[in-house]
C-alpha cells in the first residue's frame, strides 16, 4: 500500500490531476499495486480564505506519504511570488527535494523542430540553490537606506568592482546567487549516478562560468573532481549556447546538470522542442525522502474549468512517480499508453485533438490496461 499525498492545488491543477488519477486506478487494476490517497487542500483558493500558505501541518502530512502528486498553483487574485515562493519553493527546501528531473524526448509527431531527430535530454535541475535562494532586497532609492543597509557598507568594505554603474549611489535591488559545496557536491553525485545507472560514458553541465566565475567555477570545479570519482566524462556548455543546441541539435544530449535559474528557463524550452508545455513532466525528488512529481506547466487560469486541459505532462508526471516508487514495469505501462494515445492522435486541442481532458486520459487509461 502506497500513501500518496495528492495536492491538486489551482486553476487546470485539480483537472489535470483527477484525469491523471483515472490512470493510476487502470495501473492499479491491471497490476495490483494499491494507493491510498490522501488530499491535501494547498494553493491560492485557501491562501484567499485563510491567509495560510503551507503549514506544519501540511508539511507532516508531506513527509508521512510515500510520494506528492502535485497539480499546479497559481492564481491572477494573488501577487506574483507569494504562491511561488511560500509553497512550492518552500516544499522543495524544507524537504529537501534539491534534484530537479525534467526528461525532454521527442513526442513525434508533435516535435517543433525542422529536422525530424529522436532525442532524449536528462535535464537535472539543482532544485534548491543559485538564484532562488530568496537572498534579495534593497538599499538606497527614494525610501532611503532600508535594514539592508549593512550590505552597502559590506559591498564597500569588499570595494567590490561594480560594473554596472561605478558607484553606489542611488537605488539598487539584488538578488544574490548562491552555491554551497556540499549541495553542488549532492548535487554532482546524483547526476553522475543518474548518468551511470543509464549507461553513459559522460554528462554535461551548464553555467555561465564566463561571466559568474565564481559561483560556476567552484561548480566545474566540484563536478570535475566527481567525474574522475565516478570515471565518467564531462562536457561543459554555456547556458546561452545550450538554448541553441537544443534547436539545432538535441539528439546529441544525455544527461545535463542545469543550476536552478538556467535549469527554470531551458527545460520550458525544453518542454516545447519535446511537442508543447502539455508534454513536460517534473519529478522533485529528495533522493532519501520523499518527492513530489507534477506537470512542468502552471494553472493556467484562462483555461481552468473548461475541461480542454492537456493532461499529458501529470500522466508523465504520474509514471516518474511509480518509477521512483520502484514501479518501473508500471511506469513502463504508463509511458507506453502516452506514446499510443498521441500516435493515434486521441488528443486534447491543444495537440489538434477533440478530446477533453477526462476524455484524452480515459483513452491512456484503457491503453494501460491493454
Ligand atoms: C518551475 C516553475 C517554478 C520555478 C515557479 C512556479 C516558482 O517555473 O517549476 O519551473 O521557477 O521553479
Ligand atoms: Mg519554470
Amino acid at each position: 500500500m502506497y500513501h500518496i499525498d495528492v495536492i491538486p492545488g489551482d486553476g487546470i491543477g485539480p483537472e489535470v490531476v483527477d484525469a491523471a488519477l483515472d490512470v493510476l486506478k487502470a495501473v492499479s487494476e491491471n497490476y495490483g499495486g494499491q494507493f491510498d490517497l490522501e488530499y491535501s487542500d494547498i494553493g491560492a483558493e485557501r491562501y484567499l480564505r485563510t491567509g495560510k500558505l503551507l503549514t506544519d501541518e501540511d508539511l507532516d502530512t508531506m513527509r508521512e506519504s510515500d510520494a506528492m502528486f502535485f497539480g499546479a498553483v497559481g492564481d491572477p487574485r494573488v501577487e506574483p511570488g507569494v504562491l511561488e515562493r511560500g509553497i512550492l519553493l518552500r516544499m522543495r527546501t524544507d524537504l529537501d527535494q534539491y534534484i530537479n528531473l525534467r526528461p525532454v524526448q521527442s513526442w513525434h509527431p508533435y516535435v517543433p523542430l525542422k529536422n525530424e531527430v529522436d532525442f532524449d535530454i536528462r535535464f537535472i535541475r539543482e532544485n534548491t540553490e543559485d538564484f532562488y535562494m530568496g537572498a534579495g532586497g534593497f538599499f538606497g532609492g527614494s525610501k532611503g537606506p532600508d535594514s539592508k543597509v549593512s550590505i552597502r557598507r559590506e559591498l564597500y568594505n569588499l570595494e567590490l568592482d561594480l560594473h554596472a554603474t561605478g558607484d553606489l549611489d542611488g537605488e539598487f535591488a539584488y538578488e544574490i546567487g548562491m552555491l554551497s559545496a556540499k549541495g553542488t557536491e549532492r548535487f554532482a553525485d546524483y547526476v553522475f549516478r543518474y548518468a551511470k545507472d543509464r549507461g553513459e560514458e559522460k554528462i554535461t553541465l551548464v553555467d555561465k562560468a564566463n561571466v559568474c566565475t565564481d559561483i560556476y567555477g567552484m561548480q566545474r570545479r566540484i563536478f570535475a573532481e566527481k567525474a574522475e570519482e565516478y570515471g565518467m566524462g564531462l562536457d561543459f556548455m554555456l547556458a546561452d549556447a545550450m538554448a541553441m543546441a537544443m534547436v539545432v541539435r538535441p539528439e546529441t544530449f544525455g544527461t545535463v546538470a542545469v543550476p536552478n535559474l538556467f535549469g527554470d528557463v531551458l527545460t520550458d524550452l525544453g518542454a516545447q522542442i519535446q511537442g508543447g508545455l502539455g508534454l513536460g513532466a517534473s519529478g522533485n525528488i529528495n533522493p532519501k525522502g520523499v518527492s513530489m512529481f507534477e506537470p512542468i506547466h502552471g494553472s493556467a487560469p484562462d483555461i481552468a474549468g473548461r475541461g480542454i486541459a492537456n493532461p499529458t505532462a501529470t500522466v508523465l508526471a504520474l509514471a516518474m512517480m511509480l518509477e521512483n516508487l520502484s514501479m518501473r514495469k508500471e511506469a513502463d505501462a504508463v509511458r507506453t499508453a502516452v506514446k499510443r494515445c498521441l500516435a493515434e492522435g486521441s488528443a486534447t486541442p491543444d495537440m489538434g485533438g477533440k478530446l477533453s481532458t477526462k476524455g484524452m486520459a480515459a483513452r491512456m487509461a484503457e491503453l494501460v490496461i491493454q
